[in-house]
């Protein structure tokens, strides 16, 4: 069985979005793929009462325990990285995770590792994407996801949603727009990806 692993900080509407189309489209027998964990870095992430709620295994490794360590950033990916690897995933998915990972976490899941971002990147890395984006009267919006390499927001695009940025949109409404979008491409990206790997 090829393990699933997501990542989450939020809601995790993606998440739940990935876990039901795996259950709706039978992605056990389709691709021997499943999603086995959701590990977020905050105890207060309403994704995880879904991932329970689905029998998942809902894990938090928080990022705050770390803020003494002499390299935060590092201790707490490699705490991360110990409790991701008791499911031996084949895929590692970031689904509204919004940490910056350090080199060493990248390579360790490199080639198995995708982030969904809410912009049609490589337009808009970082943050506050759809205020960047009516700031710059763009006229179409959307989301990317793509692997993960070293450079935040820039690994090798395997998929692109776009909804058009309508008059009056504010940040709010552009990103339910997206969001909406975000998940049908990554449950969409994933099965794609479950066949290649
Ligand atoms: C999504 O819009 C995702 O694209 C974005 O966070 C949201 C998470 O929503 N990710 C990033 O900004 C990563 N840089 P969700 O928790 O409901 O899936």
């Amino acid at each position: 069985m090829k393990n699933i692993v997501i990542l989450i900080s939020g809601g995790g509407s993606n998440m739940a979005a990935i876990v039901r189309t795996s259950l709706r489209d039978d992605w056990a027998r389709r691709f021997g793929a499943k999603v086995v964990a959701v590990v977020s870095n905050k105890a207060t992430a309403g994704g995880l009462d879904f991932a329970r709620a689905q029998g998942l295994a809902a894990e938090v490794v928080e990022h705050k325990a770390f803020a003494d360590a002499a390299d935060p950033r590092a201790a707490f990916d490699a705490q991360l990285a110990q409790v991701i690897d008791r499911y031996e995933p084949a895929l590692l998915v970031l689904a509204g995770f919004m940490r910056i990972l350090t080199p060493g976490f990248v390579e360790r899941y490199a080639g198995r590792m995708v982030n969904i971002h809410p912009s049609l990147l490589p337009a808009f890395a970082g943050l506050d994407t759809y205020q960047r984006a009516l700031d710059a009267g763009c006229c179409f919006a959307g989301a990317t996801v793509h692997q993960v390499t070293a450079e935040l927001d820039h690994g090798p695009i395997l998929g692109q949603a776009v909804v058009p940025v309508l008059p009056g949109d504010t940040a709010q409404t552009l990103a339910a727009r997206v969001l909406t979008q975000e998940h049908l491409l990554y449950p969409r990206v994933i099965a794609d990806l479950l066949q290649k790997i």
